[in-house]
């Protein structure tokens, strides 16, 4: 059958507490039994963040939902056939990639169905969508809470051959592609569940979690800075490669975190076209500019340096 989805990502951190302390903050919710590691889970998604002590930020594992035990197959004899090495058990495959540093697993898991929620009605020039009713984003009470996993953002020393090992390897698609500097691959029906870019060394640059709809986006974010300003990157945004609206908050290990809504989906591989995009235009359609802490985060000379001894 198919790969699904990204099932849960493990984050190493220096700091597992604060870090903790800030997803649950960003409106993930305790899970798992205590220990070592910090579980935290999505509203629909389950348990998708564990957090462990790593000296420096790192993504370490990344699990992807696979349907079946062909699926695990298929994978294990891509892999044997790109000479990389790998570890099988009934209902999962486990591989390496140098060039991200990170670890992947796919294994046999149950589709997620989420609930079919509606976006709001929306006033427009000429349509009433919505009458004698306030808009609901701004009825809103409750805290965020993200739905579920969506991507994440990985820096490769070699960025063509982790993007080999996930596409040939593991059966990642390619969405659109930025020629020589990185590619959105999926393995779901969302626009990207991975992005791999070419770095000077492998690091994580963000996980991005669904919301509902462009106000949670904007009720998350406003939440996170009212309690810490400076935990500001970007946004609010609406991104043109994937179409999603966006606001990147930083952890306290220095991880971006992203609300995203409205992402492109592709449900037939036939219908889309992939592109090739280059510059600030593929980057975002709209928004305030992006700050150069985005592009190239703040602590990226101390982790180089810290590279070695790590
Ligand atoms: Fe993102």
């Amino acid at each position: 059958m198919a790969l699904q989805r990204l099932t849960k990502i493990v984050v190493g951190v220096p700091n597992v507490e604060q870090t903790a302390d800030y997803y649950e903050d960003f409106g993930l919710t305790p899970a798992g039994t205590p220990g070592d590691a910090r579980r935290l889970a999505t509203v629909d998604g389950g348990e998708q963040l564990v957090l462990t002590t790593s000296a420096r930020r790192r993504l370490l594992e990344l699990h992807i939902g696979a349907d079946d035990r062909d699926d695990i197959d298929r994978i294990a004899s891509n892999l044997a056939a790109l000479d990389l090495p790998a570890q099988r058990t009934a209902d999962s495959v486990t591989a390496y990639d140098p060039g991200t540093e990170v670890t992947v697993t796919a294994a046999v898991a149950p589709r997620l169905v989420q609930p079919d929620i509606a976006p709001p009605a929306y006033n427009g020039p000429g349509h009433l969508g919505r009458v004698n009713n306030r808009a609901p984003g701004v009825e809103r009470t409750g805290r965020v809470r993200p739905r579920r996993l969506g991507h994440v953002v990985l820096g490769s020393t070699d960025q063509e051959q982790s993007q080999r090992f996930l596409t040939e390897g593991f059966g990642f698609k390619v969405s659109d592609t930025v020629p020589g500097l990185a590619a959105f691959l999926r393995c779901s029906t969302d626009h990207h569940n991975v992005l791999v870019q070419q770095a000077p060394l492998a690091f994580l640059h963000h996980s991005s979690w669904q919301v509902e709809d462009v106000d949670e986006v904007g009720r998350g974010a406003t939440a996170m800075l009212e309690k810490d300003p400076s935990r500001h990157v970007w946004g609010l945004g609406r991104h043109h490669v994937g179409s999603n609206f966006f606001w990147y908050l930083r952890d306290p290990a220095g991880n971006f975190s992203e609300y995203y809504s409205d992402l492109d989906c592709i449900v037939d591989d036939a219908l889309w076209k992939p592109q090739t995009w280059s510059g600030m235009k593929g980057l975002y359609n709209w928004g305030p500019p992006p700050p150069p802490s985005f592009l190239a985060p703040d602590d990226l000379a101390a982790l180089m340096t810290g590279a070695h001894s790590a």
